[in-house]
């Protein structure tokens, strides 16, 4: 039975991963669950995989040399998949020092300790082994607003922001070791996500979070900046492809084809909301468009990102499956039906960070 290794997987991308992979392979594989449990690491996103056999979470930091080590040590990983990392840019303008900690030195921890438990005698590596380092578009930088450049592999690596700055030297790291020791990894650089589980303080779960409970829309800037939307499902089902039958040491984009205003965004979220629920339903007599309002703009904001995901089409035959208007359906219903999940992420420090992100 094949053993994967899954960092951060309580967090969005990570738990939406692990459902797909159990739906798809069921009892076949074995799935280790590493996550330190951050804001952003929630188990209630695993309460339906908990009890399967094949499924163990294991509390710790992938900053922990020793913790990872002797998981490695204990169990016969054949596939990690890194998705643990400080996520949300504007933390990272607020706060970069944990950014450079988790996603640059907790990347160097998790290469190091699969490197010491596959690496051979003589240098080569054990049969079969892969480490799949899930990164981002945001390391390409900004792209004119003008519709047409897109971010492909080759794009040189141009981060504005700490989370993109500590993304991109992490994936430098693994780059490193892909060149110096013919380690057995991948890097995928995937758009934004959205989907069910996502924590709401990236766009789209705030926007229909603040929708439901009449509170402001705080848009950044111009509201125009354009981001390449990929439902999260889809992006699951990229990164098993790729483990699958991509190429080893390559580096493959994974993008929606879909690019948004996200001034769009909230409007699609408003108009759908509308539509959604039912008159009876008291939370949509204040959802309107008077609820938009336009605030400081974010700090060294990017203007635009749009990947071509020519390669992974080209090469192992992945394409976006789900249209945004089918998405953002069933991501909006998803989160009307889970007011509890909400509440429950959105008790005690949300409050605290959202005061202070948004004071201004
Ligand atoms: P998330 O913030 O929802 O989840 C991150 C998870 O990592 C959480 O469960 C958290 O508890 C865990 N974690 C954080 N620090 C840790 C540590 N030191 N040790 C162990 N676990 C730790 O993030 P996400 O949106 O699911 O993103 C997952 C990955 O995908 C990240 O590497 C991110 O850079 C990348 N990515 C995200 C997007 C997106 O749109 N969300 C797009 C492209 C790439
Ligand atoms: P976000 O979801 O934080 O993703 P990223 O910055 O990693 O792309 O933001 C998506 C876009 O939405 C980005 O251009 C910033 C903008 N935005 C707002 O206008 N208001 C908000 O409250 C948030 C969180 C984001």
């Amino acid at each position: 039975m094949r053993t994967y290794l899954v960092t951060g997987g309580a967090g969005f991308i990570g738990s939406n991963y692990i459902h797909y992979m159990f739906r798809k392979y069921g009892d076949s594989i074995r799935i280790i669950n590493v996550d330190v449990l951050t804001y952003a690491g929630n188990l209630e996103n695993l309460k339906d995989v908990e009890n399967l056999p094949n499924y163990t979470f294991i509390r710790a930091d992938i900053c922990d040399k020793e913790a990872i080590s002797k998981i490695f040590a204990e169990n016969d990983i054949d596939r990690v998949v890194h998705f643990a990392a400080e996520s949300h840019v504007d933390r990272s303008i607020r706060n970069p020092e944990v950014f450079v900690q988790t996603n640059v030195m907790g990347t160097a921890v998790m290469l190091n300790c699969a490197k010491t438990a596959w690496e051979k005698e003589d240098g080569t590596f054990k049969e079969d082994k892969k480490f799949l380092h899930v990164s981002t578009d945001e390391v390409y930088g900004s792209l004119p607003d003008d519709d047409s450049a897109f971010f492909y592999e080759t794009t040189p690596y141009s981060p504005h922001s700490p989370y993109s700055a500590s993304k991109a030297s992490s994936d430098m790291l693994v780059r490193s070791y892909m060149d110096t020791y013919h380690f057995p990894a991948n890097i995928t650089n995937c758009s934004n996500n959205y989907g069910p589980y996502q924590f709401p303080e990236k766009l789209i779960p705030l926007m229909i979070n603040n929708a439901l409970q009449g509170k402001s829309l705080p848009v950044y800037g111009d509201g125009r900046n354009v981001r390449d939307w990929l439902y999260v499902e889809d992006h699951a089902k990229a990164i098993d492809m790729v483990q699958e039958k991509g190429r080893l040491f390559e580096t493959y984009n994974i993008g929606g084809h879909n690019e948004k205003r996200n001034i769009e965004i909230i409007e699609i979220i408003l108009e759908t909301l509308q539509e959604m629920l039912p008159d009876s339903d008291p939370r949509k007599a204040h959802i309107n468009r008077d609820l938009i309002t336009y605030v400081q703009d974010r700090k060294g904001h990017d203007r635009r990102y749009a990947i071509a995901p020519d390669k992974i089409k080209a090469e192992i035959g992945w394409e976006p499956e789900t249209m945004f208007k089918e998405g953002i359906k069933k991501t909006i219903a998803w989160y009307c039906e889970h007011e509890d999940w909400m509440k429950n992420v959105t008790s005690g420090d949300y409050q605290k960070y959202y005061s202070e992100m948004y004071q201004s």
